[in-house]
């Protein structure tokens, strides 16, 4: 049905003030990051990302996220050995997750399988920050068991057990494949998760503290981001581009594909921002590691249509790749199919939801907005017999 509007509606600048899309508005504080558009720039509890990309774990950013401090080498080892002791997920979820249709997508797997989480935790309301951080510490370390499930399952595979002697990105790969690739692949994995953890007040971390905010739980919060993030807009935007790319095929046809998509108004995925106007803090990064991939596979074409693709957007739009531009082909040369892109989104981005989750808690307020209401005058309901 197409949107009504009362012909008799006259918007008031005045008293109207509508942000549409809620850009920029600002809605609350927080500590856990900050993104800077004028320097381009992107701070985890401080840190620059780039920084942290280069110099730490996965494991390390997720425990700055979840305590506000880098850890030391005891609390490291403490804090990986509970994650460890979490990964392996329950009869009741793997099941569940082997029934699905094989057609639906893993990122509709992966958020029933934290739905079933919630379901399996008797300590569900218990909202202390001893026990969040104990829910978030089991979301990290299964959701990755998850996603390496319904991989298997979705190729007729069994499921491989999650090792404890291995760190979250070489468990991912033995989970997938049953067996763990170069040491630079899973450095490049490493570094795309840390630069996907957290990002201030994007959607999905958005939606996940508006229900945090009605002190729902945080199950419910996880499942709520997933279902944001999935959307092409945001976190489905990754499996787009190289959807993108395999369509364009040859690097040699990528200025005019993308003049052709900029003739029809077409929007490209893995381009433009809404806080970002001059460049995506995290893709310098994730571009130099999506090029360590293109050199381990000795596999160039990907890179070229990148750079391609890039120079006429920059040039006729002045629009900047995100990070999804560089780790859409970074995933493909990693040996990933397209459909997980979004669902390894979500085993990174558990820390900043989980983050922003344990903040709204401490110190909350429901989130609750208005609208500007552009429908009929009120009027009086006919007897049924009476309407046309
Ligand atoms: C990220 C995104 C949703 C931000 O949306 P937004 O802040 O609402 O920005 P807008 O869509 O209003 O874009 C502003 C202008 O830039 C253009 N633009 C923005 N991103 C574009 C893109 N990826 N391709 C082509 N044009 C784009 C818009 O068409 C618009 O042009 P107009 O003023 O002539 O109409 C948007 O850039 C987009 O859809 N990008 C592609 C999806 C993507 O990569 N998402 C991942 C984000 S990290």
């Amino acid at each position: 049905m197409a949107e009504y509007i009362n012909p008799d509606y006259v918007p008031e600048p005045d008293k109207m003030n509508v942000k549409r899309g809620l850009e920029g508005a600002v809605i609350d504080t927080t500590s856990v990051s900050k993104v800077n558009p004028d320097t381009n720039s992107l701070i985890y509890r401080g840190y620059p990302v780039q920084d942290l990309a280069e110099q730490c774990s996965f494991e390390e950013v997720a425990y700055l996220l979840y305590h506000g401090e880098l850890p030391n080498a005891k609390q490291l080892e403490t804090f990986k050995a509970k994650e460890r002791s979490y990964r392996t997920a329950s009869p009741m979820l793997l099941n569940t997750i082997a029934a699905l249709p094989k057609a639906c997508h893993p990122m509709d797997a992966i958020r029933t399988g934290v739905s079933i989480m919630g379901c399996e935790d008797s300590r569900i309301w218990d909202a202390t920050p001893e026990v969040n951080l104990d829910k978030a510490m089991q979301l990290l370390a299964r959701i990755p068991t998850l996603v390496a499930a319904d991989y298997r399952f979705k190729k007729g595979l069994k499921a491989i057990e999650p090792k404890a002697d291995l760190s979250i990105a070489e468990n991912f790969f033995h989970m997938c494949f049953g067996k763990i690739p170069a040491r630079e692949v899973v450095r490049a994995f490493d570094v795309s998760l840390i630069l996907y953890a957290e990002h201030s007040f994007n959607a999905s971390t958005f939606t996940s503290r508006v229900v945090t905010s009605t002190q729902s739980d945080i199950y419910s919060a996880t499942v709520a981001g997933i279902g944001a993030l999935k959307g092409p807009l945001h976190g489905g935007a990754n499996e787009q581009v190289m959807h993108m790319m395999l369509e364009i095929e040859d690097p040699a046809k990528a200025k005019d594909w993308m003049l052709d998509a900029l003739a029809n108004k077409k929007k490209v995925m893995g381009f433009g921002h809404r806080v970002y106007k001059s460049g995506d803090s995290r893709v310098p990064t994730m571009r130099k590691y999506a090029q360590v991939m293109a050199d381990v596979t000795k596999e160039q074409k990907w890179m070229k249509m990148y750079d391609a693709l890039e120079a006429v957007m920059v040039d006729k739009k002045k629009i900047y790749p995100n990070l999804d531009f560089p780790a859409g082909p970074a995933y493909y040369m990693m040996g990933f199919e397209i459909d997980f892109f979004t669902p390894i989104f979500v085993m990174a981005r558990t820390t900043g939801w989980s983050a922003h989750i344990l903040e709204q808690t401490a110190n909350n307020r429901i989130i609750r907005p208005l609208s500007e209401y552009i429908g009929s005058e009120q009027r009086k309901v006919s007897p049924l017999n009476e309407r046309k």
